[in-house]
């Protein structure tokens, strides 16, 4: 409702009807009734008068769906850890793939499944002690540019990759200025150490003049000597990105309606599939999940193995199938509630968005008579 009633509001404000009229008066409000309406905007200011933050429209009154709201620092310390997210970002050739190879590759060898690993644009990595990463992939990296864009921050921690024999790069800048914008911390692995033109300190200066202060020159960032084509100092960035989540203590619900991130969208022989970064809640086969203006009953999941999983829980990515049309990476996945709510959902958000083109098509027009004018 953008329109409220001043008895209505009075009532809210828990005041009495001949007192608030009075105080309206006082404001400036002339021949104000019990029945006299007041708009969203008025109505707010009046509420702010009392000490009241005023919200013009609930979410979820409007029929679409929204995430949970953040919890109080209390009720999150009572959560589960949930595993990181991490993005390998770097200047062009410094090493990202080989390292993220590397690291996919000894970890699929590790698992269960073995086989070829698939690109589903994000994987999960056990470590030894039991906790799991999860490295969004290159494709990652475009929903990540889309999601910083709308202001979220799908990435936890930043793997800025630099070559041991390049240094710091026009792309390696962009990259600092890129994390330090979403405030999301940064780990260095210094690549290609195997290299005999390996110059780590150096790569460590050129770091400082560019704002990343490394532990070495008394600053807080992490660096790590690594070779992706031999392995090298891999254990040790895992470790390191280990310690950076534990200072930073993610932690997710599982029992959450499932929320979750787009990064992927794309067509296979079996339909309409995309990968899901679950961000909280457990995302099981049959649960619906709508995203931008389109929805799912899951039918099967698969993790970057390409096996069958019936759940996934919080910091993980996921293959979700069944989709009506194809959802395009950066959208948010939510969790609905039927079927019908869903194909609700998705419509509501079609209309809104082509009432959106219709205005801005108007305005076109508008400007485009101006002009003529
Ligand atoms: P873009 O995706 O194009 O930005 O490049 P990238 O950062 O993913 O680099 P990529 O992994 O493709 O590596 C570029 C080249 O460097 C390849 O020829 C790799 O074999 C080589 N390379 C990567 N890591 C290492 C390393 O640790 N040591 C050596 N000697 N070569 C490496
Ligand atoms: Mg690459």
């Amino acid at each position: 409702p953008e329109y409220i009633s001043v008895a209505n509001l009075a009532s809210v404000l828990k005041m009495r009807v001949e007192d608030f009229v009075k105080k309206l008066e006082d404001l400036g409000f002339e021949d104000v009734q019990n029945d006299h309406i007041l708009n969203a905007e008025h109505a707010g200011l009046i509420a702010q008068e009392y000490n009241f933050e005023p919200i013009i429209q609930a979410k979820g009154e409007d029929g679409d769906i929204y995430a949970a709201p953040a919890r109080s620092p209390e009720d999150y310390a009572k959560l589960p850890p949930r595993p990181p997210v991490v993005t390998i970002m770097g200047h062009v050739d410094h090493g990202k793939t080989t390292i993220l190879d590397y690291i996919r590759k000894s970890s699929v060898a590790a698992t269960e499944f073995g086989g070829i690993t698939q690109h589903i644009g994000a994987f999960s990595v056990p470590l030894v002690s039991g906790k799991k990463i999860t490295f969004l992939d290159t494709p990652g990296h475009a929903a990540f540019e889309t999601m910083r864009a709308r202001g979220a921050n799908v990435t936890d921690i930043v793997v800025l990759v630099v070559a041991a024999d390049d240094s710091v790069m026009p792309q390696t800048i962009e990259a600092i200025k890129h994390a330090q914008a979403a405030k999301v911390p940064i780990i260095v692995a210094i690549n290609k150490i195997d290299k005999e033109q390996a110059h780590p300190d150096r790569v460590k200066q050129d770091l400082g003049r560019h704002g990343v202060e490394v532990e070495e020159y008394g600053g807080d960032v992490q660096t790590v000597l690594v070779s992706g084509k031999t392995g090298q100092g891999i254990p040790d960035l895992e470790e390191a990105i280990s310690l950076q989540s534990e200072v930073l203590d993610h932690r997710a619900d599982p029992e959450a309606n499932v929320e979750g991130w787009v990064l992927e969208g794309t067509t296979k022989k079996s339909g309409k599939v995309a990968t899901v970064l679950v961000r909280n809640g457990t995302l099981r086969q049959g649960d619906i999940l709508v995203a931008g203006t389109t929805w799912t009953r899951v039918r099967a999941l698969r993790n970057e193995a390409g096996a069958a999983v019936k759940e996934i829980g919080p910091g993980m990515p996921v293959e979700v199938d069944g989709w009506r049309e194809q959802p395009i990476a950066g959208d948010e996945a939510l969790q609905a509630s039927s079927e019908q709510q869903a194909a609700q959902i998705a419509d509501l958000r079609t209309e809104k968005l082509e009432r959106l083109q219709m205005a801005k098509d108007m305005e076109a027009i508008n400007e485009t008579r101006r002009l003529e004018a």
